[in-house]
């Protein structure tokens, strides 16, 4: 059994003040579960106000990005020591924005998780195709490339502690969530990818989350699907009643 991981991705979005309080109100609304991970990850200059204010608390605290080098004169980069310093448990990596605006590859996606691994910092890992290529029948090929490739030279123990996020660029941000059937399809090929690299055993495993428009509305059917284990949530993730919703919901899917 997989337990279900629902995570929070605020992006570019809140204030302290108001990152504050949405963190204060899911504590509040959120203290019961305790058969789901539940994670926020915040923007970067919130994460050790946010990660104090959820101490002892079952929401952990996780960065949308970092940097693969310890330390340096890399302007403008966060580390994964000063992440974990802040308080975060997760950490982010390969996300399709950082993708398309910020020259993240392959390459980069696999020294990060390398060096989030090395600090202790539990890496969420996003694959997914853009509405061209899957238009172009290629959804299979750019998923195989982003596993293939960002998760080269992963050990089996540390692929144990990764988390895979599926989340299709056409879905993100657009209201156009994928069916059901259509996350399911591919959470299904990303574990036989797995199972092709780390055994059967080691890949069923293996969390996948689904992200890409998920609502109180579909986390229900979206959580039914048996290779679907939790979810990446933009935003719907910014508002407490929404975030909490869709928690609660994907908590009380049993499979
Ligand atoms: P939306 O839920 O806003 O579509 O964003 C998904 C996402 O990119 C989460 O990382």
């Amino acid at each position: 059994m997989r337990k279900t991981i629902i995570a929070g991705n605020w992006k570019m979005y809140k204030t302290l003040k108001d990152g504050q309080e949405l963190a204060v109100a899911l504590r509040r609304d959120l203290y019961k579960i305790e058969n789901t991970d539940i994670v926020i990850c915040p923007p970067f200059t919130l994460l050790g106000f946010l990660a104090d204010a959820l101490e002892s608390s079952n929401i952990a605290v996780g960065a949308q990005d970092l940097y693969w080098q310890e330390e340096g004169a890399f302007t403008g980069e966060v580390s994964p020591a000063m992440i974990k310093d802040a308080g975060c448990l997760y950490v982010i990596i390969g996300h399709s924005e950082r993708r398309q605006f910020f020259d993240e590859t392959n390459e980069t996606v696999n020294k990060k998780i390398k060096a989030a691994l090395k600090c202790g910092l539990i890496p969420i890992v996003c694959v997914g195709e853009n509405l061209q290529e899957r238009e172009a029948d290629k959804t299979f090929k750019v998923i195989e490339e982003h596993i293939n490739k960002g998760l080269a030279d992963i050990s089996a123990s540390d692929m144990s502690k990764i988390i895979v996020a599926y989340e299709p660029v056409w879905a993100i941000g657009t209201g156009k969530t994928a069916t059901p059937e259509q996350a399911q399809e591919v959470h299904k090929f990303i574990r036989g990818l797995l199972s092709k690299i780390y055994g059967q055993e080691a890949a069923e495993g293996i969390r996948i989350q689904y992200g890409g428009s998920v609502k109180p509305e579909n986390i229900t059917e979206l959580m039914n699907k048996p290779d679907v284990d939790g979810a990446l949530v933009g935003g719907a993730s910014l508002k407490a009643e929404s975030f909490a919703a869709i928690v609660t919901k994907a908590s009380e899917v049993t499979k």
